[in-house]
């Protein structure tokens, strides 16, 4: 497909969810692709996932600069020159300044394990478990200045089960965010959904609807 929107992601471990992005534009009706991915660990596993597939993988170490300010300048100049028209956080453990996120306004994407405002920044399934919730479950939104803390776009819901541990958690939240990811990815490069005025306006209909809440079990 010719004139697919250019993905962005940035990762900081493992790429997981790059993985599912990056098996979501493989199908040729998909209406997007990953035009780079750029890592601030050289170490990152996302790094092979991004290679592998044949996609651009590029380090960023933000040690390596002097300022939060440089750094996000040289992404920024990264993500430009690679074409990209959306920024898709995948395990990217940086905030990100107003600078960056003007460049790309209301054009940067998270997803988060918990049903937020629920449970922001580390060790989202820890914070679930602790405080006894029954319900968890994922949550992709834009990206702006705070913690974890932009309009929500669509959340997953998954049952918290008698003896779950962080791991078991963990890896049931997983499986809905490699479902959720591509979803809501498809719906902002079609337009369907966007930030309109600080606030997520949805032309996604039903499908918007099947997103929000789902049955754990459900063939996905
Ligand atoms: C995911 O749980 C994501 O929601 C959170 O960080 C984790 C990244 O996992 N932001 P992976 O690197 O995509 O496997």
């Amino acid at each position: 497909m010719s004139g697919r929107t250019k993905l962005g992601v940035l990762v900081s471990g493992s790429g997981s969810n790059l993985q599912a992005l990056l098996d979501a534009c493989a199908r040729p009706d998909f209406p997007a692709e990953v035009a780079v991915v750029v890592s601030n660990v050289p170490t990152a596993f996302a790094l092979e996932r991004a290679k592998k597939a044949g996609v651009a993988a590029v380090v960023l170490e933000h040690k390596a600069f002097g300022s939060r300010a440089d750094f996000e300048k040289a992404l920024a100049e990264k993500l430009v020159a690679a074409g990209v028209e959306w920024v898709c956080l995948a395990g990217f453990m940086r905030l990100l300044g107003v600078d960056f996120l003007g460049r790309f306004a209301g054009k940067v994407l998270n997803i988060h394990p918990s049903l937020l405002p629920a449970f922001p920044g580390l060790h989202a399934q820890r914070q679930a478990l602790e405080r006894g919730v029954k319900l968890a479950g994922c949550t992709v939104h834009f990206v702006d200045p705070g913690m974890d803390t932009g309009p929500i776009i669509a959340q997953a819901v998954v049952p918290v089960l008698p003896g779950d541990d962080e791991a078991a958690l963990t890896a049931r939240i997983l499986k809905e965010e490699h479902r959720l990811y591509p979803l809501v990815v498809k719906l902002v490069a079609t337009g369907a959904v966007r930030l309109e005025g600080g606030r997520v306006v949805s032309e996604a209909g039903p499908a918007v609807g099947e997103l929000s809440l789902r049955n754990p079990g459900e063939p996905g």
